[in-house]
């Protein structure tokens, strides 16, 4: 299972990416916007220089199906690395397959962003997105059931050969990010808050505190029966 970062932050990013436990990014306009990256071109080269050869997702901010096509060809020559977004259904509720399948028909790769059913992802493996991204908090918060859209998603592109994966994304805890990973996610992008509360635990706190104690009190005693 790989792990992305659900950033634009560059210190961030940077924090993970020494630590060895990231596998890409992904970002959408909101976050660029919180993470105060106004620039887009020059945000997404920077993050894709910085994590290269690692894929870099950035999203169309068209709702014009042409418009998605020009914009994904133009974000796609900003760096080697870069993934683009395309949501399956535009805010008018058009397909947006044909998007798909021209780009990834030109080498362009495509992350089928904002799919919240089975119905969708079989749509984007159809179509022959790289990624689909599942955005589990954003099924929940309807009273859906995200392990069983991940597990069933999952279980269906494996049992045809589809060669798309599958990127859990809308993580809000990290009860979350556990219930993704044994389900079966390909992989899990995760906001940085909640990578920092998956390594942290007071017990290990409190037990790492304990050992240093000791090995500081041995070295008293050590001295002292010189
Ligand atoms: C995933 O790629 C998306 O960037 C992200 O996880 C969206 O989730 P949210 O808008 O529900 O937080």
């Amino acid at each position: 299972m790989e792990i992305f970062i659900d950033s634009a932050s560059i210190t961030e990013i940077e924090k993970w990416l020494k630590m060895g436990i990231l596998d890409g990014v992904t970002t959408n306009p909101s976050i660029m916007l919180k993470d105060d990256v106004l620039d887009m071109e020059a945000g997404a080269k920077e993050i894709a220089t910085l994590i290269n050869p690692r894929p870099l997702s950035v999203e169309v901010t068209t709702n014009d199906l042409e418009e998605m096509v020009t914009q994904a060809r133009e974000f796609a020559r900003w760096a080697p690395n870069i993934v683009i977004k395309i949501p399956q259904i535009n805010q008018d509720g058009t397909p947006c397959y044909g998007v798909i399948k021209q780009l990834e028909s030109e080498g362009i790769k495509v992350n089928a962003t904002v799919a919240l059913s089975l119905g969708q992802v079989i749509l984007a493996a159809k179509a022959g997105a790289t990624y689909v991204s599942i955005f589990a908090g954003r099924i929940g918060d309807e009273g859906g059931n995200p392990a069983e859209v991940i597990r069933n998603a999952v279980e269906w592109l494996e049992r045809w050969n589809y060669k798309s994966r599958v990127i859990v994304g809308s993580v809000r805890t990290v009860a979350d990010v556990l219930d993704a990973a044994v389900a079966g996610a390909h992989i899990i992008t995760i906001p940085p808050a909640q990578i920092d509360k998956m390594a942290d635990h007071k017990y290990s706190r409190e037990t790492v505190k304990q050992f240093i104690s000791d090995a500081e009190k041995a070295i008293e005693m050590m001295k002292k029966e010189r």
